[in-house]
């Protein structure tokens, strides 16, 4: 039971009831259990829903050791599992039981790195700051500059994302949407974070990242963290308690409604990283609900931290405090060009991540959409007919366009 109990703190999420500024709406954190209304097929949240939303994140990299000062392709690899994951454009969903499959819901959120801080100028959205601490526990000390971590950046703009070594027992943990805004993002073990560089088997292919954003955009876990509770999802089977490792379909316990058992493959769930691969429909819905008008993160909404080529305003980069502060010069190449079946978009010094790129015909008609979620994507140009065509990446500000001739 004490195992259990330590566990499922540093397991959940953290909730702190002080009086302190928070994230979000106040009140949703007092709550507790976190019970938002969810939308029941009206127009105005559907319209969330159906929505992409884009999430600027700041990599706060806290590092003791060489091996802690993750590299940038470590990060990238981590963003593009999310990029897939909360894209339902992961490899392993052929992997979620047919039964299951029908629930699977795609929650169509981008997350990309910051282009711009908080003050409007130019950053690589990658902050890696030495510390004198060997290792973190989960009392939140790596989200404080004067505890050997890193302040976090406003949290109405940013996802924050700590990465450091945690205390063995957890691979990472985060905050429920209204908590106090200096603790408000998700820390995740420099080892268990994306899918290249030194990392602990069989947390390795970047789902405890994919499961502490789950908290972060309200969900509970799928046993509700009792034994047979409820995470207040429709669609996620009642199950008796989590599982580990990675168990077989059907997996039964006490409470199952039925002989599917339990959705163990659930992000929610604390299956092995290549074991989990699904959100369901309702835990998508929850998720975007909290982006409607007024919710607790709807400020993301138009959110345009990863947009800029180039800084904006501000005092230029000053010695930066722990701030990688550089101004980058950004270029996107298109090759090849004249294309015949495939066409590669590479871009380096500004991240595309979470956009969109569109291929419209020169009348202006939009042949196909394809989500940018790395540096480098492909584009199939087969089954689209020889011509000219405008290929555009970016919605308001910085719009690229290049023209693609395609033989
Ligand atoms: N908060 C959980 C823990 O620290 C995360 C579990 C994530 N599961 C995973 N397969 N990566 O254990
Ligand atoms: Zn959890
Ligand atoms: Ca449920």
């Amino acid at each position: 039971m004490r195992l259990l109990a330590t566990i499922l703190f540093l397991c959940s999420v953290v909730l702190s009831a002080k009086a302190q500024r928070r994230c979000g709406t106040v009140g949703y954190a007092q709550q507790g259990a976190f019970a938002l209304n969810r939308p029941v097929g009206n127009a105005s949240t559907d319209t969330v829903l159906n929505q992409r939303i884009n999430i600027p994140v700041i990599i706060h990299v806290l590092y003791n050791t060489a091996e802690q000062n993750i590299s940038d392709a470590q990060i990238l690899s981590q963003l593009a599992v999310l990029n897939e994951d909360y894209n339902r454009l992961n490899a392993d969903t052929v992997m979620t039981p047919n039964v299951f499959k029908p629930l699977a819901g795609n929650a169509k959120i981008s997350f990309c790195l910051a282009r711009l801080d908080v003050k409007g100028r130019a950053t690589t959205g990658i902050i890696r700051t030495y510390t004198t601490q060997q290792s973190f526990t989960a009392n939140d000390a790596m989200k404080y500059s004067a505890q050997g971590g890193d302040d976090a950046w406003d949290c109405t703009k940013y996802l924050n994302i700590w990465v450091c070594n945690l205390d063995s027992i957890s691979l990472g943990y985060g905050t429920f949407p209204g908590g106090p805004a200096d603790r408000d993002g998700v820390v995740v073990g420099y080892n268990v974070f994306g899918t290249v560089g030194v990392l602990r088997t069989p947390f390795n292919k970047g789902r405890t990242a994919t499961h502490e954003i789950g908290h972060w955009l309200g969900l509970k876990h799928t046993w509700g963290d009792a034994i047979c509770g409820d995470d207040s999802i429709a669609d996620t089977p009642q199950q008796e308690y989590y599982n580990t490792g990675c168990p077989s379909f059907p997996h039964l316990s006490a409470c199952s409604p039925n002989a599917n058992g339990d959705m163990f493959m659930d992000f929610m769930d604390f299956t092995d990283d290549g074991c989990m691969n699904m959100f369901t429909v309702d835990q998508v819905m929850e998720m975007k609900s909290l982006f409607v008008a007024g919710g607790p993160r709807s400020s993301f909404l138009n959110a345009y931290q990863c947009d800029s080529l180039m800084p904006q305003g501000g005092a230029l980069p000053q010695t930066p405090s722990g701030i990688d502060t550089v101004v980058v010069q950004p270029t996107i190449s298109v090759y090849p060009n004249p294309a015949h079946e495939k066409v590669t978009i590479e871009t380096s010094g500004f991240s595309v991540i979470g956009k969109t790129a569109y291929l419209y015909t020169a009348t202006g008609i939009k042949i196909l959409d394809v989500p940018v979620t790395q540096p480098k994507i492909t584009v199939n140009l087969s089954g689209v007919p020889a011509g000219i065509y405008i290929l555009r990446i970016g919605e308001v500000t910085n719009v690229f366009t290049a023209k693609i001739i395609h033989l």
